[in-house]
């Protein structure tokens, strides 16, 4: 049966979900029965290419136990468990998404960790739930995913809610090498399933702080180009 609009609306899974969410990445972040198929380790895989492991190394790295970390989005697969893990019963983790069912799925997850918390928030307007601001907030590829504004105001409130002495840990596509062979798989599939992410082939992520110069960016390029790991603190 297709869904029409007057459906769409008095569903709870669309509901308060941004407009670029269901036009868009319906079938991928959305739709409880799409988002039940995709959310394994195996799709993380596939879809990076065989990097998964060392792209979630380079963030799982940066977190010391006890530490109180924020990530900007859920991610398909265990990612969210071995965040949660590394930062112990002594830190505080705080998963923050859009779309109901990734909400669900997030909450699934953690439900034995009890210093972790799922919130409703979007990565551009959420104000934390920690006094003190968090030792470290990740965006695990979110930022291609989003309209062009939108990754002004995420790169923005994210740097505005980093205390000193925290870091920001971007973790996101980039333009890879001419020589790389993924570089043409990637132009493809940009062009029929991610209208937003070549941006970030053209744009250095800095690009999207209004106060990139009060920070220090430390930019690590992974297969050939292909992603970007990128750890963002106050200078000192
Ligand atoms: C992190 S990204 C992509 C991750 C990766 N493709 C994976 O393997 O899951 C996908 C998530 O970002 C969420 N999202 C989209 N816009 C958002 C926003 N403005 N704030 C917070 N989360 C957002 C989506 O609902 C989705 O759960």
């Amino acid at each position: 049966m297709t869904k029409n609009h007057s459906s769409l609306a008095i569903d709870p899974y669309y509901e308060g979900v941004p407009t670029y969410m269901t036009e868009v990445y319906d079938w991928a972040y959305v739709d409880p029965k799409w988002v039940r198929a995709l959310d394994r380790n195996i799709v993380v895989r596939i879809l990076l290419f065989l990097n998964d492991q060392r792209l979630m190394r380079a963030y799982l790295n940066e977190i010391k136990p006890g530490m109180r970390v924020w990530q900007v989005a859920h991610v398909y697969g265990d990612l969210v468990q071995r965040v949660a893990e590394k930062v112990g019963s002594k830190g505080v983790f705080h998963l923050t998404d859009v779309t109901p069912v990734q909400l669900e799925h997030g909450s699934r997850k953690l439900a034995d960790m009890k210093w972790a918390k799922v919130i409703r928030g979007d990565a551009a307007s959420f104000a934390g739930e920690v006094k003190e601001g968090y030792d470290l907030i990740c965006s695990f590829f979110l930022l291609h995913e989003v309209p062009e504004e939108k990754k002004y105001e995420i790169v923005d409130n994210i740097l505005n809610r980093l205390p000193k002495g925290g870091k920001v840990v971007f973790v996101d596509y980039h333009n890879p090498k001419k020589w790389q062979p993924i570089r043409y798989i990637l132009k493809l599939v940009n062009r029929y399933l991610e209208p937003f992410a070549e941006a970030l082939w053209k744009n250095e992520i800095k690009h999207y702080a209004k106060n990139a110069d009060a920070f220090t960016w430390r930019k690590q390029t992974f297969f050939a180009g292909v992603y970007q790991c990128v750890v963002v603190e106050h200078k000192k």
